[in-house]
């Protein structure tokens, strides 16, 4: 119900206000004007007294916008009523459309207190306060926002990434800084290369609280700082540097409809091709193409199946984007070796930095420059900075031209016939990074390699060498020009008269400032919007026209792209791996929080880390157990620094031995990992990996669990996570289980721990759930034959269908299949649901794709009800093409 405004209440502040920022105490907004139909309410915030101008002024006049969109969904937007303050531009991050739901029926509700403005968010079903705003005034400042929602104390709270900390997140004294990065070593308690201003709260199993999400879609800068009062009442707080308070309150009830409630606002995950899933190795400082030819060449040797090679900047020629190296890597003979792996059924991914070499001989350059696509610097000038191939200048993937620009250099250069055809894009440093660290260095490089005389006063309107790129105000001769819009013209494109380089209220970035070691925050993008505000989105444009380009190169293929940076949304266009962490047992253990945190909560399926660590030496028994864990992220990649040593999976006998059984065992997997993806692009379901408590939101045992995930509903995964140890004890609710490779059921009368010892190097502990049917591809199981050395030879492999009743004797599963490529199967696709009831086992959905000979072998149902952990198997030829039906007693 909306509540019409009521006459003003003083309501006292009895409580201190411990917060990021120093007590202040500030007048907060008085509402006015409210208007309320059935779907939404209106009003105006007027600053209630005296500015408080805490870090910056504050802007006197919000508009309150109150919608309810869904009956799960409702948005609340508190911006300025001259519609200046930066906004997310919709075709960046497209909204969800509205259904007008009634604020009668919903399950959300919002009131609100006059004087001083708050809020609540309250479920109706249960009564629980979601959101509440009234332990702190509003402040919404030219340059900082705070607002604080009180919580109960101990939330299990989740989300607020990138980063590498435990996944239920800290409930004092904690700070998250979404502030896009590089980050070597991903350190915990650091901002690093992604934002994902959003969270997910679970405060019980259905009936008792349920999960909700609260997404704050800002790009601003901000720490969130989630802590207790003085008074020991505890909050989570927004602290921004800019942008306006968009929220999207998502009711749930259930985790996973969160997940998929949020996967509506910011877009579902783009299907990912078949081949991606296979296993790719990568390394940076591969000195030449023999070398890379040897690296093949020996995983085939060693009977590794190796799906994708991936080239890093070692290709390139001085590290040019669009460009081999003559001597390395010459063109004929890389575009030569790239036909040779296609022969093969192996892929190949290449590299792209954003950074453009600034050099007047050099063809993206200088056709980017005509086309006038690079960021300018405040006086006008091309924005430069130090990348890898040296002084560099920066697309700005807002301007139209610069999709043209990028999609035919894509095309020149990857075409299929005369170019490097290669099956992938891997788009890095594109927080975007910077290694010029301060205007010293960017002078400097301007210094001893300016523009040649000819092009100056054509793409470079001024004279190289001089000093004044960190402008801090436009000079009056480029106002209008270059920021081409009035205050008051309502175009969310940025407040004018800021300082864009130091505002007064720091968010916690690691580095010294917003913009040391990545793009100046005060370049203008060419919609007048301004890096302050759209640094965050830097990765997400380019990855969106990145894959727009790809779609341009092969128009009904669908495109693979792996992304360094990320925001909410990224996952629409590309996958992600988790950066460069370091070759250790701690970061082994990251991965498996980074994987929950980006798969369940960021609607980011297609994650992985680079298995055996990126920095740092590798050892055997750490890289054998990497190896093993990393066959069962969705995003399966070995790769490592130019400064560590070798780390290919045959580089040690036992790791070779336990990649070859991992990946068996991934490869029979293939499709039921497959079948996630599809669910998680269509329906934004977290299908891959997840938490423990997504599947068993009533016992707060599994809330904070996170060295353990389900991959799918069926599996539950549970690594050796100590250094060098051999056993392992985790957590198994209550339920059957059967371990995944000895078919042994576990009775789980109630919930509790499991030790499990003796886990060798190639070993790793996998529990099916009882009440869950999975499809996996048939191959020898003594991983020594048979085994599928690609992808499109697993497609080639029967199936067999592994039924493990729950407690009732019952069980249920899916199964997807489609060409594995095609951007658009429609029709040509099979939905395939399987359940078994006791006695009989049934198939039936859609089958629109021609399975080509491909046919169901075996069905094995575990746990038969007649012998103790007797299993029964029955062999025959169910084809894929139509539903069946067969009772395994007969
Ligand atoms: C960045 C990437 C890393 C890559 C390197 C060289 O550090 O994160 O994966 O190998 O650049 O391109």
């Amino acid at each position: 119900m909306i509540r019409m405004p009521k006459p003003a209440i003083a309501l006292l502040s009895l409580f201190s206000i411990a917060s990021a920022a120093p007590l202040a105490t500030c007048p907060g907004y008085r509402v006015t004007n409210a208007q309320s139909g059935p779907s939404y309410l209106v009003a105006d915030l007027t600053l209630a007294g005296t500015n408080c101008n805490l870090y910056s002024e504050d802007i006197t006049n919000l508009r309150l916008t109150v919608e309810y969109q869904t009956d799960t969904r409702l948005h609340v937007l508190i911006a300025d009523r001259e519609q200046n303050v930066y906004q997310i531009q919709d075709n960046i991050l497209p909204r969800p459309l509205s259904q007008n739901a009634s604020s009668q029926t919903a399950d959300l509700r919002f009131t609100y207190e006059a004087y001083p403005f708050s809020f609540k968010v309250t479920r109706v079903s249960t009564g629980d306060v979601l959101f509440d705003t009234s332990p702190s005034p509003l402040i919404f400042e030219t340059q900082y926002l705070r607002l604080r929602t009180r919580l109960p104390s101990n939330p299990n709270l989740y989300g607020l990434g990138e980063h590498s900390d435990s996944f239920r997140l800290a409930t004092n004294g904690y700070k998250r800084t979404l502030w896009n990065s590089e980050a070597p070593y991903i350190p915990q308690n650091q901002n690093l290369y992604g934002s994902h201003p959003v969270y997910f709260e679970h405060r019980g199993g259905n009936g008792t609280g349920g999960t909700h999400g609260v997404f704050l879609r800002s790009a601003a800068g901000m720490d969130v700082v989630i802590g207790k009062s003085d008074a020991g009442e505890q909050y989570l707080e927004y602290n921004t540097i800019g942008g306006v308070l968009d929220f999207y309150f998502l009711a749930g009830p259930g985790p996973e409809e969160v997940s998929k409630q949020y996967a509506q606002v910011v877009g579902l995950p783009a299907m990912m091709p078949y081949w991606s899933l296979g296993f790719h190795q990568c390394k940076y400082g591969w000195p030449d193409l023999g070398h890379v030819k040897q690296v093949v060449q020996n995983y085939s040797d060693a009977g590794i199946p190796l799906e994708a090679l991936w080239d890093d900047i070692d290709y390139m020629d001085n590290k040019l984007d669009f460009s081999t190296d003559p001597v390395r890597y010459p063109h004929d003979q890389l575009k030569g070796f790239v036909d040779e792996l296609h022969g093969k059924d192996m892929r190949y991914v290449q590299i792209l930095d954003p950074g453009i070499r600034y050099k007047s001989d050099y063809g993206p350059y200088t056709r980017g420059a005509e086309k006038d696509v690079f960021l300018k610097a405040a006086d006008g000038s091309w924005y430069r900075g130090l990348q890898w191939p040296g002084e560099v200048v920066w697309p700005d993937w807002i301007a139209p031209q610069t999709k043209e620009w990028w999609t035919t250099e894509i095309l020149t250069f990857y075409d299929p016939n005369n170019g490097i055809n290669a099956d992938g894009l891997w788009v890095d440093m594109n927080e975007a990074s910077n290694m010029c660290a301060d205007t010293t260095c960017l002078s400097s490089a301007q210094k001893t390699r300016s523009l040649p005389q000819s092009l100056i006063g054509k793409i470079h309107p001024r004279a190289p060498g001089d000093r004044h790129q960190k402008t801090r105000s436009l000079p009056q001769s480029l106002i209008g020009k270059i920021h081409p819009r009035a205050p008051g013209d309502g175009q969310h494109l940025g407040l004018p008269n800021r300082d864009l380089f130091t505002p007064k209220y720091q968010i916690a970035n690691h580095y010294p400032t917003l913009s040391s070691r990545t793009l100046f925050t005060n370049i203008t993008n060419s919609d007048g919007s301004t890096q302050y505000d759209t640094h965050n989105l830097y990765a997400l444009t380019m990855s969106s026209v990145s894959r727009s380009a790809l779609i341009s190169r092969s128009p009904t293929k669908r495109p693979f792209l792996l992304t360094r940076s990320t925001f909410s949304g990224s996952s629409r266009f590309a996958a992600h791996w988790f950066g460069d962490n370091f070759s250790s047992w701690a970061d082994y253990r990251a991965s498996i929080r980074q994987l929950l945190s980006f798969s369940a909560i960021h609607n980011y399926p297609m994650v992985g880390s680079d298995v055996c660590g990126f920095n740092g030496q590798a050892q055997e028994n750490m890289c054998a157990r990497w190896a093993v864990l990393g066959a069962w992220q969705p995003f399966y990649r070995n790769h490592a620094d130019i400064s560590a040593p070798d780390q290919e999976f045959y580089r040690w006998p036992s790791v070779a031995a336990a990649a070859r059984k991992a990946i068996s065992v991934r490869y029979r997997l293939l499709d039921y990992i497959y079948t996630g993806l599809y669910y998680a692009s269509k329906t934004g379901e977290p299908a891959l990996a997840k938490p423990l408590w997504f599947l068993f939101p009533s016992d707060p045992a599994t809330y904070g669990i996170d060295t353990q995930f389900f991959l799918g509903d069926a599996l539950l995964v549970s690594p050796v996570v100590e250094d060098d140890a051999h056993s392992v004890t985790f957590y198994l609710p209550q339920g059957k289980w059967y371990d995944f490779f000895t078919h042994h059921r576990i009775d789980q009368t109630s919930a509790g721990t499991v030790t499990v010892s003796g886990v060798g190097w190639d070993q790793i502990p996998v529990y099916i759930r009882g009440g869950s049917i999975s499809a996996l591809r048939l191959s020898d199981a003594s991983f020594t034959t048979g085994q599928a050395m690609t992808t499109a030879e697993v497609r080639t492999r029967n199936f067999e269908i592994i039924i493990a009743p729950d407690q009732n004797g019952k069980a249920r599963g899916r199964l997807y299949l489609d060409d594995g490529e095609s951007l658009d199967s429609s029709g040509k696709e099979s939905e395939i649901e399987f359940t078994w009831d006791g006695s009989k086992f049934e198939a039936k959905g859609t089958f629109g794709y021609d399975t080509e000979g491909v046919v169901v072998q075996r069905i094995v149902l575990l746990d038969d009800g007649v012998s103790g952990n007797g299993q029964r198997e029955v062999s025959g030829r169910w084809p894929l093409t139509g539903g069946f039906t067969t009772n395994l007693y007969i």
